[in-house]
């Protein structure tokens, strides 16, 4: 049947979410796939409805897209959509609520804060650091791509971090900073049946590895399969998938930690529900470890689309 990759978007991620869509498109396509993209952001709900598609790929980041909302408007139309359901979209782009979840779940994940945008006041701000220590990442909850993060390394530099994360969010992520090696793993399938692909591991220049480096400069190092022992490896594996089930994902995520340098403690940062498919992106890179092509991926997250 016909296959809409729905891309572009209205979220702060719509560039990389345009890059993930036409590779996803012409993946598909490739293996015969009789898919046409679709991009929200230029069209209606009504003339998604109108195309009559039997199935659809999600290939948006962040929000009006991962976030849950376009999840339900699908479920209201009837048309199977691939990765998690409303519920679980929803939680993970609230870094703050997947936090309160894997927390009382007893996964590991950072200490942390949550500030009010609009009332914290520069004084309360300025006690953070004692509760959390320096240095400290500040976050806005809902953005995805390392939009609207800092690392803030001393008191002075509390003020724009926190600014910058206002600029997008109603709250502000003040989370402990995790000295050691980032780390993701994608999850693909469901419950029982989930599993974990092998770990990247992300060594960028002096540890930045923001919005640019991502998605548009070379000089980042990947390892895949993470250069780690055997029992850590299954030990991170195992949890990704206990954090991906925690939420209620199906389909495919892709969950992201530090490792601590001090004791390799591995911890939960957040998971990503809809996550890149662009050149640069990690879960295909994982994927071709297992020996999965980047087509193979596609047609294989395809066929756990449902409602
Ligand atoms: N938010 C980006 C697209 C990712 O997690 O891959
Ligand atoms: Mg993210």
């Amino acid at each position: 049947g016909k296959v809409g990759v729905l891309f572009g978007g209205r979220s702060a991620e719509r560039e990389v979410s345009n890059m993930s869509g036409a590779g996803v498109l012409q993946a598909l396509q490739s293996r015969g796939v009789d898919a046409y993209p679709f991009d929200p952001a230029q069209r209606s709900l009504a003339e998604l409805a109108a195309e009559k598609f039997d199935r659809v790929f999600i290939a948006l980041h962040g929000r009006y897209g991962e976030d849950g909302t376009l999840q339900g408007a699908l479920e209201q139309l009837g048309i199977p959509y691939t990765g998690p359901g409303v519920m679980a979209s929803a939680i993970a782009m609230d870094k703050v609520m997947t936090k309160r979840i894997w927390q009382s779940m007893g996964l590991p994940t950072p200490r942390f804060a949550v500030l009010d945008s609009k009332t914290t006041s520069p004084a309360e701000l300025q006690q953070v650091p004692d509760v959390l220590g320096l240095p400290l990442m500040l976050k806005a909850p809902h953005e995805g791509s390392t939009i609207g993060i800092s690392k803030v390394t001393d008191r002075a530099g509390m003020d724009d971090g926190f600014a910058l994360c206002a600029k997008y969010d109603e709250v502000v992520l003040a989370e402990e900073f995790i000295s050691g090696r980032e780390l993701t793993v994608p999850v693909l399938g469901a419950g029982r049946d989930a599993r974990a692909l092998p770990i990247v591991e992300i060594r960028a220049p002096e540890g930045n590895y923001d919005y640019q480096h991502k998605y548009f400069t070379d000089d980042t190092q990947y390892l895949c399969p993470a250069p780690l022992d055997e029992a850590l490896t299954q030990r991170i594996q195992a949890l990704a998938v206990q954090a991906f089930n925690a939420l209620g994902c199906v389909g495919w995520s892709r969950v992201d930690f530090m490792l601590r340098a001090a004791d390799n403690e591995p911890f939960l940062l957040e998971i990503n529900t809809s996550p890149g498919m662009t050149s640069h992106s990690l879960v295909p890179m994982s994927a071709k470890a297992a020996g999965v092509s980047y087509e193979d991926l596609c047609v294989e997250i395809l066929s756990s689309a449902a409602l």
